[in-house]
């Protein structure tokens, strides 16, 4: 039996989760409210908070597993990508815990993190995915079609030449100033729209790649000549506009994923990451894979956006195969 504990903190949320083998005993988060009033996230605050949570944070997981600090085998945690700032919280905190506690450490790849989520089993019987398995990672940074032969085994099929998915949702809420972090936003306001209302068109890319810088210009043209004409026309067309460039973005994100499966042959099919928590894009994946009898399999709400649950899952699989992290790793801010 081994007991992890695991620290994220490589963007605006705080969080620390315990696990025993693969399953989860606790996740507690603390997201960041500060970078609202901003309209996204700013680094100097995101580090002071991070500094202000993590002992909190980590204290709460390991309160509510119950178990001693003792107990803990290893520790993991996000070694980027990510904000640097960010990022040398959690990771200093983890080597300082990893001393303290005469345990190894584990670092661990957010993107890969993202992607392992779907391994959490919160009960015996978690279902989890067989391989080969696909999974489209979309979150605010990153937007790949990746094909999974194993656990670490990733092939990257296709990804973004721009903008992630997360991101081009984030700046349409942004243009029609409708507050931060968009997604949500836009996922709500978008239930009483048409999405058929507006048509945004989406470039010709080739292989599985996805660009959507380009859709954002379009959009920001699209609404500047409305607005001429209409002053009030965002405000009283709110729910279509949204519901409309979501379901474009959600279109494009499929359609590469439904020719990526077609061209593997493969049969199970994920998502994973920040915009997977999107309506959109979960029940159409759902009705997709019912109608190519895929097995889909979408994370949990509170595994989509930024936790340690899937830190903590990818360094228990990296544990198993001794892959301990040396105390002197810097973080990386890139992938
Ligand atoms: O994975 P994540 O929490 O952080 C990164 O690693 O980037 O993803 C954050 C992104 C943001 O762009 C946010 O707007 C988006 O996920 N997001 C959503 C929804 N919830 C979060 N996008 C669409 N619909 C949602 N329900
Ligand atoms: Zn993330």
């Amino acid at each position: 039996m081994t007991t992890i504990l695991a620290i994220e903190s490589s963007c605006d949320d705080t969080s620390a989760a315990v696990l025993c083998n693969d399953r989860l005993l606790s996740n507690t988060i603390a997201s960041q409210k500060v970078h609202e009033q901003y309209g996204g996230v700013v680094p100097e605050l995101a580090s002071r908070a991070h500094q202000q949570n993590i002992i909190p944070v980590v204290d709460a997981a390991i309160a509510n597993a119950g178990i001693a600090r003792s107990a803990i085998d290893a520790i993991g945690f996000t070694r980027g990508p990510g904000l640097l700032g960010s990022l040398m919280v959690g990771v200093s905190f983890a080597k300082a815990l990893a001393i303290a506690l005469d345990r190894p450490l584990v670092e661990v790849n957010h993107l890969q993190a993202h992607v392992l989520s779907h391994f959490i089993r919160e009960t015996d019987n978690s279902p989890v995915p067989q391989f080969p398995m696909l999974c489209l990672l979309v979150s605010g940074g990153h937007t790949q079609i990746l094909l999974l032969r194993s656990h670490f085994d990733m092939e990257v099929l296709g990804q973004t030449i721009d903008d992630a998915a997360g991101e081009a949702i984030d700046k349409a809420a942004k243009i029609m100033d409708l507050g931060y972090p968009g997604g949500p936003i836009i996922d709500r306001l978008s239930q009483e729209g048409n999405p058929d209302a507006y048509r945004f068109a989406t470039p010709h890319i080739e292989g599985y790649d996805y660009s959507f810088s380009g859709l954002k210009t379009s959009f920001l043209y699209f609404l500047r000549d409305r607005l001429a004409e209409q002053p009030d026309f965002i405000e009283h067309h709110k729910a279509d506009l949204c519901a409309s460039i979501q379901s474009t973005i959600v279109n494009f994100l499929l359609s590469k994923l439904e020719r990526a499966a077609k061209a593997t042959g493969v049969r199970t099919v994920a998502i994973a990451g920040g915009v997977s928590a999107n309506s959109c894009l979960r029940s159409r994946l759902e009705a997709m894979g019912q109608r190519h009898h895929w097995q889909v399999f979408l994370p949990k709400k509170q595994f989509c956006t930024d936790n340690a649950a899937m830190v903590g899952i990818a360094a228990y699989f990296k544990f198993l195969r001794g892959e301990t992290a040396d105390l002197s790793l810097p973080p990386y801010t890139r992938s």
